[in-house]
């Protein structure tokens, strides 16, 4: 594929960054998305579509190899909802804790739980050529939140193999051995290199 040594991450959020360079080869250098690039509406109807405008913006403005990613949590009994509209399930300017409630609300009574977060990580280069993976980890919501770690939906979320913890319930480093960011970004580094 393409050897890679520096990415514009299109994320201007330090620890997003932080995690993903640990995720990373250690080769790869990562640059904050410049102020000058504002935040990108993630208007597109699916996760790679958001992660495309992202790059896009990013690589076209910068003249540079851009990296973004994107991620939702897929839920069967849902349809797929609230899928690529994770972070706004309860509404545009929803908080973690209400997206956990309106969640847990239409759960309600449901007996099928399986649901399964993806992330996608799609690299643009300036030439226009793109490459993306996907990391997917399947599990169920549980029916109350439990755990204090991590943030968004971890503590609704048991991964399959997880021992019946939920994400909030493990240390990231458990996490991260099963997570579906680490999946998507272990496959990267793979093809970066
Ligand atoms: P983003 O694309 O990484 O910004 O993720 C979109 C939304 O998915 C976030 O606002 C969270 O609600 C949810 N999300 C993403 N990754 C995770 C995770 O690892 N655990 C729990 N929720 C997550």
């Amino acid at each position: 594929m393409k050897h890679v040594r520096r990415l514009v991450v299109a994320t201007a959020n330090r620890d997003k960054i932080t995690e993903i360079e640990a995720l990373l080869d250690p080769g790869v250098e990562l640059l904050e998305r410049p102020s000058s690039v504002g935040e990108v509406e993630e208007e597109a109807p699916d996760l790679i579509g958001n992660a495309r405008l992202k790059a896009s913006a990013v690589s076209d403005a910068t003249g540079q190899p851009s990296l973004a990613d994107d991620t939702g949590l897929f839920v069967a009994a849902l349809g797929g909802k609230p899928g690529v509209r994770s972070s706004r399930f309860a509404g545009d300017a929803a908080t973690y804790a209400e997206n956990v409630s309106a969640l847990l609300a239409a759960m309600d009574g449901r007996v099928d739980r399986r649901a399964e977060f993806r992330t996608v990580a799609l690299v643009r280069f300036p030439d226009g050529g793109e490459v993306w993976v996907q990391g997917v980890v399947r599990g169920e919501i549980v029916d109350r939140p439990r755990g204090a770690a991590g943030f968004g939906y971890d503590p609704l979320f048991a991964p399959d193999g997880g021992r019946g913890l939920t994400f909030a319930e493990m240390t990231l480093v458990e996490k991260n051995r099963c997570s579906h960011r680490s999946a998507a970004f272990g496959a990267l580094a793979v093809l970066l290199r």
